[in-house]
């Protein structure tokens, strides 16, 4: 099977054609990565949420194989529509709204959002009769860096009173989400969200208050250190258990966005400097941390990297710098590379999730242009080659 975990891509033929610095995105890694996870949570509707590679592209690819969707504003909403995506195959969750965000979306036809306290509660009353609402809940996560239930849900315990302060105003309850962070080392605390929601679920009966749906978020995990694959069915059978025990008649929902998308993207830049500063080479490069490498900032990932050339032997450490004027725009202070030559080229792997969605245009620095290929397609194989300069 070709994707980028198994298929070695001619980097300098991509820069020959397309200049640099680059992003590969490759469809078929897209759909095996979907796939796997589709296996491994057989009875979960994955929702791909569109914020760590928001392009029309992904979607439409994903919406080919029977994807559903993940919105959280209304530039995700246009790229849905754009890919003529079915809106009732999209839900809303952006736990904070302004009420244009809300008839944005309705007028698309998205009708299923996220609410986790009263005040955004009260936004939805004028629209009560349309909208159907997840209440998010935060299970706090300190084993991974994206912990985002810091800034959203509401605690386990508040969540009766928030559903009954719901079905009191005669709103639509459609059911529970949470979010237990991104890149987490293991499913642990997606199963001990599962089992307090299982709680929850069963209590919301007793008061009378039917949930439909249970939403287990995103959250899982790529292995950043040796960009291969991760074993997604050994880390979701603990989920696949703890769902055992979800009431039957609950449907459940996911929204996958770091798994399904940071495989499928490599960058390519360009060493355009070279300078001897404090006993070290610095590599001075064209794309960098305000752009396609800033999610070294905002998303706290090292991303592998390399030079397709001689890379065993003769490393020595040097220091990668981006092409900005700012001096935070660094992406490797001490990494063990061959001596590089003005024109030589550095890989990024792993750069689908939170890389150019996060990118910025400081300095007046264009994004990097994303090339998409299809490497399980004959047409895309130009660009790919067995061994890259082996010597
Ligand atoms: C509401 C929501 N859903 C889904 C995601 C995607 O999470 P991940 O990329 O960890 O799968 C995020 C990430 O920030 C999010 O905030």
């Amino acid at each position: 099977m070709n994707n980028l975990f198994s298929t070695n891509l001619n980097y300098q033929k991509l820069v020959s054609q397309f200049g640099s610095p680059l992003l590969i995105l490759d469809k078929a890694t897209i759909r095996y990565q979907y796939l796997a996870l589709h296996k491994a949570l057989p009875n979960v509707t994955l929702h791909y949420a569109l914020k760590p590679l928001p392009l029309n592209t992904v979607v439409s690819v994903l919406k080919e194989l029977g994807a559903s969707f993940d919105l959280a504003s209304n530039g995700e909403v246009d790229i849905v529509k754009s890919a003529n995506v079915d809106p009732k195959t999209c839900i809303h969750t952006h736990p904070i709204k302004k009420d244009q965000d809300i008839k944005y979306a309705l007028e698309y036809g998205c009708n299923v959002f996220v609410y986790d306290n009263e005040t955004e509660l009260e936004k939805f009353t004028k629209y009560k009769d349309q909208v159907k609402l997840l209440l998010r809940v935060s299970f706090p996560n300190p084993e991974t860096k994206v912990d985002l239930s810091k800034k959203f849900g509401t605690t386990p315990e508040n969540v009766l009173n928030l559903l009954q302060k719901a079905k009191d105003k005669g709103f639509n309850i459609y059911g529970l989400s949470f979010h237990v962070g991104s890149q987490v080392p293991n499913s642990k605390r997606h199963v001990e969200a599962i089992t307090s929601c299982n709680n929850l679920i069963n209590q919301a009966q007793d008061l009378g208050i039917n949930i439909s749906v249970l939403d287990i978020g995103g959250g899982f995990p790529v292995d950043y250190q040796n960009a291969e694959p991760i074993d997604i069915d050994s880390f979701c059978a603990p989920i696949r258990e703890a769902l055992k025990n979800t009431p039957k008649n609950v449907q459940i929902l996911a929204e996958p966005g770091r798994f399904i998308s940071a495989p499928a993207m490599h960058n390519i830049c360009t060493v355009t400097g070279i300078s001897r500063r404090f006993d070290k080479n610095w590599y001075y490069l064209d794309d960098g941390v305000y752009c396609s490498y800033s999610g070294q900032i905002f998303d706290h990932v090292c991303y592998p990297k390399f030079t397709p050339y001689n890379s065993h032997i003769n490393v020595e450490s040097c220091v990668l710098a981006g092409p900005t004027c700012d001096s935070i725009d660094v992406i490797a202070e001490d990494i063990k590379l061959p001596k590089l030559k003005l024109n030589d080229l550095l890989v990024g792997k792993m750069m689908g999730a939170y890389t150019i969605a996060t990118a910025t245009e400081f300095n007046f620095i264009p994004k990097s242009k994303i090339i998409e290929l299809d490497l399980a397609d004959s047409s895309s194989t130009i660009y790919t080659e067995e061994l890259l300069n082996a010597a």
